[in-house]
């Protein structure tokens, strides 16, 4: 999704813009732009496509000055073209902008400034800001101007503006849309993600939704939208650079799946220890304020997107079975405008790994504004999300870059455990039952270690199944939301149809399109629903359809039945999914690499889809 860069300071900062656009590509973008002043001039160039093509249309032109902005544009109105990528100018070309987001009222303002003599260039909504703040420009000052248009804006939007009239100033300001200054020894790296601008400096803030920023060579003071003052706090980053490099693979995905282990072991670390000796509650110190609440609550709904929608299904199968509360799991998108039976003994949980999920952020503020207690289990840390949620647990796993998740999902699950521990705990559910939880959880890093190292393995059977156009994912009970997992990594990565189903639903549908050429992949450990499972694997080679197989370890029988079988090590029901979703999480990597696509930005998609 949309990036903004920019940076006000003493270097020249066309290189530092380009760089920092580089660090953003993750997202998944359509076009780039940068925009410089330069002496008495403001100079932009806009290009469709990737940033090299942006930097090959700079050719050699110095473009030299010290504050500028720039941008990667995920195309909402209007086509992915050079005109329309940012920045966005206005008649004059005085002031000059970058925007996240989406203006709601764009078409009425653009047919008021229309009426006006402004003339447009683009078809995006962005650029209608531009000439409103120009129409302002009028009578106002550059602050004074871009306060008044931002009153006159329905939508969300995060802003970084430049204005000819008075160089040396830039405005960066904030609603719905994540933006981030990060503050440096004379300068300042404003940024929409804090990967970014960590080569810079570990010093950011957070603006808030509402303020506006004004920054200069001297430093930056920060207002409301009604030009009164706001005292912020610096806050200081734990990541490092080197942390959102791809350390040696040749993806980030790649990478991502291979940290699993140390993923969770950062997620647990601190958490469960102390809980085993003392046979209280694991520490989870974000849930410290709302553990009275917690005690209360009898109905739980958990809102996510994508990946995160499936640990949710998971944490759904755990809650109910471990803490008897009653848990309903909704894609966020539907909640926020569905009219749910909430009360004030409802927690509504927002799983994300970004924490800026547009449509996860707006349905907790909905549960908010309707009295729910409001959880967060989120990634990215000082996120949207995490801020405006009344408690809730990190999930540690650090800087995820590659478009699909996949580290983030299994420590979501993570959280979801000890949650369930939390939960179980403040109810009826005994300390040995919590302890053989909390004793199987410390295994896991391993038993994945064990499953990521098996990575030739798997990358035999994707080539097995190269010519297949379909698969049909199945799983039961714990397991079925690892196949609706595995079919969204397949759909995701290598652009293969995929279906995810409950295996017990199969005969109600997706076995009519079973043919020799149709593979299906079945999750199907020694578990609870292990023999139902196997009847499903039956009845599909029965009319010809090939079966690769994710079991226990030790299930000899499964090799005589299944065509191909990835094995994982036994652990608890519950936690199954942790380990069964590793080898599908591999499978599309390589299916996806075998066919030559660019796994870690697939087409179309956003990493953090922050526009509805
Ligand atoms: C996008 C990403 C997915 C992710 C989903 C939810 O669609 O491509 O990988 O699962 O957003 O993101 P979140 O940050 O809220 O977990």
């Amino acid at each position: 999704m949309c990036g903004i860069i920019a940076y006000v300071g003493k270097q020249n900062s066309a290189p530092i813009l380009l760089e920092g656009l580089k660090k953003l590509e993750y997202r998944g973008y359509d076009s780039a732009g940068i925009s410089v002043c330069n002496r008495e001039n403001i100079i932009t160039v806009k290009s469709a496509g990737k940033v090299e093509e942006l930097e090959n249309k700079l050719g050699k032109r110095k473009i030299s000055g010290t504050i500028g902005i720039a941008h990667t544009r995920w195309a909402t109105h209007g086509k992915p073209n050079d005109i329309n990528s940012h920045p966005h100018a206005d008649c004059q070309e005085n002031i000059h902008l970058v925007h996240n987001g989406i203006i709601e009222n764009y078409q009425e303002l653009k047919k008021f400034l229309q009426k006006k003599k402004h003339k447009f260039k683009s078809e995006t909504d962005s650029e209608v800001l531009a000439h409103l703040i120009e129409e302002f420009g009028k009578n106002l000052g550059f602050k004074d101007a871009v306060l008044e248009a931002l009153k006159m804006i329905r939508g969300t939007y995060g802003l970084a503006i430049i204005s000819k009239k008075e160089q040396g100033k830039m405005l960066v300001a904030r609603n719905g849309s994540p933006l981030v200054i990060g503050v440096g020894d004379g300068e300042c790296v404003i940024a929409s993600d804090v990967s970014a601008l960590i080569c810079h400096t570990d010093k950011v803030i957070y603006l808030e939704d509402g303020e506006v920023a004004e920054i200069d060579k001297d430093g930056y003071s920060i207002t409301n939208i009604k030009n009164k003052k706001v005292n912020k706090e610096i806050s200081k980053l734990t990541w490092n650079i080197e942390k959102s490099q791809k350390g040696g693979f040749p993806h980030f995905m790649l990478k991502e799946i291979f940290e699993q282990p140390e993923a969770i072991r950062n997620c647990l670390r601190g958490r469960i220890d102390k809980f085993l000796k003392d046979e209280n509650f694991p520490v989870l110190g974000g849930l410290k304020p709302v553990e009275k609440k917690l005690r209360k609550i009898n109905k739980i709904i958990i809102v996510a997107c994508g990946t995160s929608y499936y640990s949710g299904l998971v944490g759904k199968y755990m809650f109910e079975e471990y803490a008897g509360i009653s848990t309903e799991v909704e894609y966020a998108s539907e909640f926020r405008y569905r009219k749910s039976v909430l009360c004030g003994r409802t927690a509504v949980i927002a799983i994300s790994q970004s924490g800026e999920t547009a449509d996860t952020l707006a349905a907790i503020r909905e549960a908010k504004s309707r009295g729910a207690l409001t959880l967060g289990i989120v990634n990215v840390v000082g996120s949207s999300i995490s801020r405006e949620t009344d408690g809730g647990s990190y999930t540690l796993s650090g800087p995820e870059i590659g478009v699909a998740s996949t580290k983030a999902f299994t420590s979501q699950i993570t959280v979801l455990a000890l949650w369930t521990m939390m939960f179980g705990r403040q109810r009826k559910m005994t300390f040995s039952a919590t302890e053989k939880i909390a004793k199987e959880l410390k295994k896991i890093p391993e038993m994945v270690e064990k499953i990521v190292k098996n990575n030739k393995d798997i990358k035999k059977i994707a080539k097995k199944y190269m010519t297949a156009e379909n698969f049909l994912y199945m799983g039961r009970k714990y397991n079925y939301p690892i196949a609706m997992e595995g079919a969204l990594k397949i759909k995701e990565i290598s652009y293969i149809h995929a279906e995810g189903y409950p295996s017990g639903e199969m005969k109600h549908g997706p076995i009519a399109l079973i043919d020799e050429d149709f593979p299906s992949i079945f999750i199907c450990p020694k578990d609870s629903v292990y023999e139902k499972n196997i009847s499903g694997i039956q009845e599909i080679k029965a009319r010809g359809g090939k079966i690769i197989a994710v079991a226990t370890e030790g299930d000899k029988n499964m090799k005589k039945i299944a065509d191909d079988v990835i094995y994982i090590p036994k652990t608890l029901e519950m936690l199954t999914p942790m380990l069964a979703v590793v080898p599908l999480q591999m499978f599309a990597y390589y299916f996806g690499v075998l066919k030559g696509f660019n796994v870690d930005q697939p087409r179309n998609l956003a990493k953090s889809v922050t526009v509805e």
